[in-house]
């Protein structure tokens, strides 16, 4: 090394050394990292790869950081744990390389936002950045620095229970809503303490598993994976997630944990991500299972070589990677950048600088204004699925209420999946809620049934005679928490239990009946539907599910949610989503299972796409929801006819509150093009925009379409623009609005989006 170099060196060791009172400069960042690792060990670069799953203040985890065998450590949430942890780790290990601590904060972390899924049906992004806001602060206030969240697969099947997690069917609502949360956890300076690094996942095609059965292969042709998969996950990446998960499956044959193509070539080679990959727990070892890799040592060079940056609780990296650098099949320099990217995070989340928690301030949760949040996430995301009227229950006229369900009063079922840190206490439930709201009112509540599985139909008699005696049944009825989320997939998508079976007994009783549903995943529930007079789902809302409940209910708030998943009619149906292809025979003249006549002819009831026992289309599709007020939409305005690859299209539309009270309505962009070298969907969302009016008042609201966010995959990163007809919808779902036409006029290609 020159004099010149030494001295850089030397410079470089030394500004590392001190605090930055903000997140370094990436060049100073850079240059800390390429010195540190010039005076790391191949153990100590080894260790840094190493994830772990916390156990307290354990001798053999002190033992293996303090040999700087761990570089991360997942599940630890006592601040002073964290704090004698990340004391061995900087003050007793060789080079004093600080520890990251991570937990699946994925809704929440002690105030329990909606699901996934339900701050979806919100459609409203600033909520979803506000809540992942709140987290941040929560969950850092204990010493986690890096959450497992956000999680933007696409899903398209009810049947898989990680649906709950996701933002639903669609790539441009889960994109918007996965950059949103990116933003909440990260904020605009990820050194500061009160921040985490945000994590997407599960990258890629995780909800494409077939058959919705979790873990199971996928099979995505590539033109589709780059359309419908890989979107939210480019703008999480351009958003500055800091770090992505690597998903359990194989794509095609290949699973993600040692696909070289995925994280690779797309990721770090066409996206120029320079981000840490993080295996899923234990998914290099699952490469053996899944028939890829012979041994665990095959695995461990497999993922390096794929470039999964730290192995999650599989311990093939610091089982066999020495060895493997010892036989020459890797070379340090193949581990190096891994290590890179690893001491990269921890500059960026300041941790050299700053890495305990300040017990001054630990564990700040529930503050006033982050259940307040709380509560608007869920009164944002209830869905007004169906009202005859007799909602809202005005209580100067309703005296009399019996309330029913196993989900009336669940303070642990209401949390939803994946809630490590719920304090069910905490939770207010809907009949909690009630009684306060209804304070003087007759309250008479019946369970029914013991929980949402329960089949045993002795409550029933109770529940009915409560019934019975009043002037309106609220029924809430749902699925626990455990029926979704991870590994707990359902093939049969109805209500669980007797809970269809009670809820023919109350509407036998004549009373009015309002149907609330708690669940993790839309239900095929159609009949249930058609006996209720109103029908509210609630995708499982978390700690203040009650309070927001019971302003809806009352009509102290209006509804605004809409569906970010399809209802399928039937469990059979699925998968169902509204960006579907029109098929050579797109359904028409449906005759269904019941009418068809005796001995009818084989041609009798069409040759169509549709199901003898459920028709066609979702129960309630894509980006419906009603209000206690209603909109009329005025056909779109293009600003011109016809659209060149150089220009763009302005689209108004004039949307108008007709009822007699304010609410907010989701106005849906959507586009289709009519014909293309690929066949293309019979729509597809392009903008959306959640607007309040006032009772009577309009407002024009203006979208933009430009010749990119037409483009459709065609051969690997190539993207293309046809010349042809396109159709555009300002609706209120995706089943609605009336289109107008423009032409595109030429041929155009784009870097993949
Ligand atoms: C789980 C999940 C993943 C989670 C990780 C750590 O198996 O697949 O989403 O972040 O392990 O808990």
């Amino acid at each position: 090394m020159t004099k010149n170099n030494r001295l850089t060196s030397v410079l470089a060791a030394v500004c590392c050394l001190f605090s930055a009172a903000a997140m370094r400069p990436a060049a100073e960042i850079d240059s800390c990292v390429t010195e540190l690792l010039g005076r790391m060990t191949i153990d100590e670069k080894i260790g840094q790869l190493n994830q772990l799953s916390g156990y307290g203040y354990a001798p053999e985890m002190v033992t293996q950081i303090k040999n700087g065998s761990v570089g991360s450590i997942l599940n630890e949430v006592d601040p002073e744990v964290v704090n004698r942890l990340q004391y061995e780790a900087v003050e007793n290990s060789r080079l004093g390389i600080p520890l990251i601590f991570a937990r699946d904060v994925i809704h929440g972390f002690k105030t329990i936002f909606p699901i996934p899924l339900g701050q979806a049906a919100s459609w409203n992004v600033d909520l979803v950045e506000e809540g992942a806001r709140i987290a941040a602060d929560e969950a850092s206030s204990v010493g986690i620095r890096w959450t497992f969240s956000p999680m933007v697969d696409i899903s398209r099947d009810a049947r898989w229970g990680r649906i709950a997690e996701s933002f639903g069917e669609d790539p441009v609502l889960s994109g918007a809503l996965g950059v949103a949360m990116v933003k909440g956890y990260q904020g605009d300076d990820l050194s500061r303490p009160n921040t985490m690094a945000a994590c997407a996942k599960h990258f890629a095609g995780y909800g494409a598993a077939e058959g919705g059965r979790d873990y199971n292969t996928t099979w995505i042709p590539e033109v589709q994976l780059r359309d419908t998969y890989l979107p939210p996950f480019k703008q999480a990446a351009d958003a500055g997630a800091a770090t992505f998960m690597c998903s359990f499956n194989d794509i095609n044959g290949v699973p993600s944990s040692g696909n070289r193509y995925l994280l690779r070539d797309i990721l770090r080679g066409e996206w120029g991500y320079d981000g840490l990959m993080v295996s899923d727990w234990g998914s290099i070892q699952q490469m053996i299972p899944h028939g890829y890799s012979t041994d665990l040592r095959q695995a461990a060079l497999q993922g390096v070589n794929a470039g999964v940056d730290v192995d999650m609780e599989s311990y093939a990296y610091i089982g066999h990677l020495r060895e493997l650098i010892e036989s020459g099949e890797l070379s340090e320099s193949d581990i190096d950048p891994l290590v890179a990217n690893v001491l990269r995070l921890k500059y960026r989340l300041g941790l050299f600088d700053n890495p305990y928690v300040d017990m001054a301030s630990a564990s700040r949760f529930y503050a006033p204004a982050s259940l307040d949040a709380a509560r608007r996430a869920v009164e944002e995301s209830a869905i007004l699925l169906k009202n005859d009227g007799i909602l809202p229950i005005d209580n100067d006229k309703v005296r009399k209420i019996a309330i029913v369900g196993p989900m009336a009063d669940a303070q642990h079922d209401q949390a939803g999946t994946w809630v490590f840190d719920l304090e069910k206490e905490r939770c207010v439930t809907p009949l909690a809620a009630l009684k306060e709201l209804y304070g003087g009112s007759d309250i008479r509540y019946a369970a029914g049934l013991e929980y949402t599985r329960d089949r045993k139909t002795n409550g029933f008699a109770e529940a009915v005679k409560a019934a019975a005696k009043s002037d309106v049944i609220i029924y809430f009825a749902g699925e626990e928490a455990v029926l979704s989320g991870e590994a707990h997939c359902r093939a049969d998508l109805s209500l669980p239990g007797a809970q269809s079976a009670l809820l023919r007994e109350l509407k036998a009783t004549g009373k009015p009946l309002v149907l609330v549903v708690q669940a993790g995943r839309p239900l095929a529930f159609a009949d249930d539907v058609a006996l209720a007079d109103a029908v509210v789902f609630c995708f499982h809302g978390g700690t203040m599910t009650g309070p927001a409940l019971a302003n809806l209910l009352s009509g102290k708030v209006n509804f605004s949610g809409r569906c970010p998943v399809s209802f399928p009619r039937m469990s059979g149906q699925v998968p169902v989503y509204y960006a579907g292809k029109n098929t050579g025979r797109p359904a028409s003249g449906i005759t269904l299972i019941d009418d068809i006549p005796l001995e009818a002819g084989q041609t009798s009831t069409g040759c169509t796409s549709y199901y003898l026992d459920a028709g066609a289309g979702p129960l309630f599709p894509f980006g419906y929801g009603l209000s206690y007020t209603s909109f009329t939409y005025s056909e779109p305005e293009l600003s011109a006819s016809t659209l060149s690859a150089d220009g763009s299209l302005t689209v108004k539309c004039t949307v108008t509150n007709t009822g007699s009270r304010e609410g907010s309505e989701v106005a849906q962009l959507y586009v289709r093009d009519h014909v293309g070298s690929l066949v293309r969907p019979v729509r597809e969302l392009k903008d959306f925009r959640k607007i309040t009016l006032r009772p009577g008042e309009s407002r024009q609201i203006e979208f933009t379409i430009i010749p990119s966010q037409l483009a459709f995959h065609v051969d690997g990163a190539k993207t293309v623009v046809e010349p042809g007809e396109f159709s555009v919808w300002v609706a209120p779902d995706a089943q609605s609005g009336t289109p107008v036409q423009f032409t595109f006029v030429e041929s155009s290609e784009f870097a993949s989006k």
